[in-house]
This record gives C-alpha cells, sequence and structure tokens, in this order.
C-alpha cells in the first residue's frame, strides 16, 4: 500500500477521501468528533507540505440531497480543529478555489454508491493527486474510495496506514496470548471474525445477545431474550471449539428498558417472561482475569445493553479490564467504541479503530476495495 511517503503533494490539489461519518443529535449539532480527530494527523501533514486540500465524505445513508445529511457540521468543526477555514462546495460544479475546500456529502451524488467511472472521473478533474485516510469506509467500493483512486496517482493517509497495519498486525503476529472478546448482537455478523480468531487466537470470549444462539443450540432456555435464529446452527458448529468461552451467569430484565424489573440469574437459563441483558458478574470476573493475562486484546462488541444503567456492570467490567490490561489492546466496531466513551476509557486503549464493518472484515481476511485500490 502507498503511502504519503510515496506521493509528491507540494503545491497541488489534494482530493483527500475521509470519513466523517460521525453521529448528529436533532439539531445537527456533532455529538462525537473522534473520525474527525483522527483525520487531522494527515490533513496537518499535508498542509505543512503546502498542499490544497479538496476533502471528500458521506454522512448517512440519503437517497437524495437530504438537507439533515448536509456536511456542513463537519466543515465547521474541521475548521475549528484545523484553525483555518473550510469551504464547503454545495456540489461538484461549485468549487470554491480556496486552501481547503470540502465537497458536499458524496452520496448526493447518484453514482457513489454504484462506484461509477464517470462519477470517479469528475472527482479526478478536480485534483492532481488523491489520498484516501477514510478506514470506515475502506469495505465500500465506492467512486469516492475505490474508482477514482485508480485516476490519480493516489495513496493512503495516516489513519488508513495505522488503521490497517495495527489491525493486520494483532492477526499476522500477535503478543500471545491473542484474547479476542466477541459480543454484540447478532452472531451471523460476526462469523467470519470467530472463524478468523479459532485460526490464530488463544482464547475467544463471547458476550451479548450472539450468546442466546449458543445456549439454544446448547438446549438452555432462553426465556424473550434476543435470539437471532439464523445463528443458532453456524453456533452450534463453534460452540463445540475449545477456545471459545461462554457465559456462566446472566442479568436479566423483564423488558429492554432501563426501569425493568432486574434479576441476577446464577446459571444461563432465562425463565419464561425474563430476558437476557447482560452477562453475569462472575463471568464478566473470569473475562477480566483472561484479559489481565493476554498479551494482546482485540474487542469488538458490548457484553450486554450497556446503554440502560442496570444492564451497564458486564460491558463495563470488560472495557476496564481492557484499559488496565498491560498487553496490546485494540478495540473495533462502533458500539465497543461508544461503550469505552461512555465509561470514559477512549484514550485508555492502545488502537480505538474508526472503523465497524471496515475493521471486522479487514480482521476476517476480507480484501477491502479502499485499500486495495491504493496497492
Ligand atoms: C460507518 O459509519 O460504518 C462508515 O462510515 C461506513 O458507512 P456505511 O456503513 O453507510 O457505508
Ligand atoms: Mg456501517
Amino acid at each position: 500500500m502507498r503511502t504519503l511517503d510515496d506521493l509528491e503533494v507540494e503545491g497541488k490539489r489534494v482530493l483527500v477521501r475521509v470519513d466523517f461519518n460521525v453521529p448528529l443529535d436533532r439539531n445537527q449539532n456533532i455529538t462525537d468528533d473522534a473520525r474527525i480527530q483522527a483525520a487531522l494527523p494527515t490533513l496537518r501533514e499535508l498542509r505543512e507540505k503546502r498542499a490544497r486540500l479538496l476533502l471528500a465524505a458521506h454522512l448517512g445513508r440519503p437517497k437524495d440531497r437530504e438537507p439533515e445529511l448536509s456536511l456542513r457540521p463537519a466543515a465547521e468543526r474541521l475548521s475549528e480543529l484545523l484553525g483555518e477555514e473550510v469551504q464547503l462546495a454545495p456540489d461538484l460544479d461549485h468549487v470554491p478555489d480556496g486552501d481547503v475546500v470540502m465537497l458536499e456529502n458524496v452520496r448526493y451524488e447518484k453514482g457513489e454508491t454504484k462506484n461509477d467511472p464517470d462519477l470517479a472521473a469528475r472527482y479526478a478533474a478536480l485534483a492532481d493527486v488523491y489520498v484516501n485516510d477514510a478506514f470506515g469506509a475502506a469495505h465500500r467500493a465506492h467512486a469516492s474510495t475505490e474508482a477514482v483512486a485508480r485516476l490519480l496517482p493516489s495513496a493512503a493517509g495516516r489513519l488508513l496506514e495505522r488503521e490497517v497495519s495495527t489491525l493486520r498486525g494483532i492477526l499476522d503476529d500477535p503478543e500471545r496470548p491473542l484474547v479476542a472478546v466477541v459480543g454484540g448482537a447478532k452472531v451471523t455478523d460476526k462469523i467470519g471474525v470467530l472463524e478468523a480468531f479459532l485460526d490464530r487466537a488463544d482464547a475467544i470470549l463471547i458476550g451479548g445477545a450472539m450468546c442466546f444462539p449458543f445456549f439454544k443450540a446448547q438446549g438452555h432456555d432462553i426465556g424473550d431474550s434476543l435470539c437471532e435464529e439464523e445463528g443458532v446452527g453456524p453456533a452450534r458448529e463453534l460452540a463445540g471449539a475449545e477456545k471459545i468461552a461462554l457465559p456462566e451467569d446472566l442479568v436479566a430484565g423483564r423488558e429492554f428498558k432501563a426501569d425493568t424489573e432486574r434479576r441476577e440469574l446464577d446459571g444461563v437459563d432465562v425463565p419464561d417472561g425474563w430476558m437476557g441483558l447482560d452477562v453475569g458478574a462472575d463471568t464478566a470476573e473470569r473475562y477480566a482475569g483472561v484479559i489481565a493475562e493476554a498479551g494482546t486484546v482485540f474487542w469488538n462488541g458490548p457484553m450486554g445493553a450497556f446503554e440502560l444503567e442496570p444492564f451497564a456492570a458486564g460491558t463495563r467490567r470488560v472495557a476496564e479490564a481492557i484499559a488496565a490490561a498491560p498487553g496490546t489492546t485494540v478495540v473495533g466496531g462502533g458500539d465497543s467504541a461508544a461503550a469505552l466513551a461512555q465509561f470514559g476509557l477512549a484514550d485508555k486503549v492502545d488502537h480505538l479503530s474508526t472503523g465497524g464493518g471496515a475493521s471486522l472484515e479487514l480482521v476476517e481476511g476480507k480484501p477491502l476495495p479502499g485499500v486495495e485500490a491504493l496497492s
């Protein structure tokens, strides 16, 4: 993969694809600017090398030019962080000539998600060289992430470079033991990841609602717990693997809300009328112990409904263990990042990936179109 070291940028107009797909509240205020912050090293380096920037990014999944999905809030935040004016181009035919310009949401353009070569050519006509720093969107073969990279001299930005080398590094040459902590709701989203870690990790600790397909396959009662039916078959195959650790106790609630009746279960059988919403204290303690001994930890997916305080303890305990772990700690995925932020631990891990889907696909060993196009 080519990097900024391989690209001549001085005095040039550089098209930089960034992932500024940030969460906004109802009033279009950015609630977490981590992805904008993460792009700053590349943008500052390019400015120091006297490049002129043309930024391209997407926000959400607009069907047409939905004004709520304008990149104006991102342009304003970037301007504050960079200490330079960032001009927003309303469309590709009206691009101002400033030193730092941002295109409107690339998904306002019809051909963007189709990787349309004509659209890519219009992007390319606006710049001399191309830098992709949008790790979070690198698993998409879109006109601004893939096709355009083939039309201009191109390279990875510092964020993309670090994400790829860190995530590949934990698979290729991890400090051992390598421990994967995998949670979240759906086991089918994570099968590729679980299989990749079955080959390489020393232990895989499972939490979140994705436990229930495993427990169902093992004949446990799951009550009203969220259980992905299509996951039961794959979970049955995986459950036998010695490396896979499942919870031994759970916390259940009547309903998926904070002010519901709550109950700590001794085992993993969930009574009728209850749903498992967190791993229990013994499980969290056991997982924390394994994490403390690890040479490398990869975490993706919460242990329970951490957004509801009565069911946050399992995820908090695991997050704290990862934050305190002496080994190398790598966290991928939006929900795990949100959990770390909620517990004030985001800066206590070695690498907090800006990618959700992209980090999972990379760990699964799938080629990322945005990365392939730079090689
Ligand atoms: C993300 O937030 O996962 C990335 O920005 C990619 O967005 P997408 O899933 O809409 O392609
Ligand atoms: Mg996504």
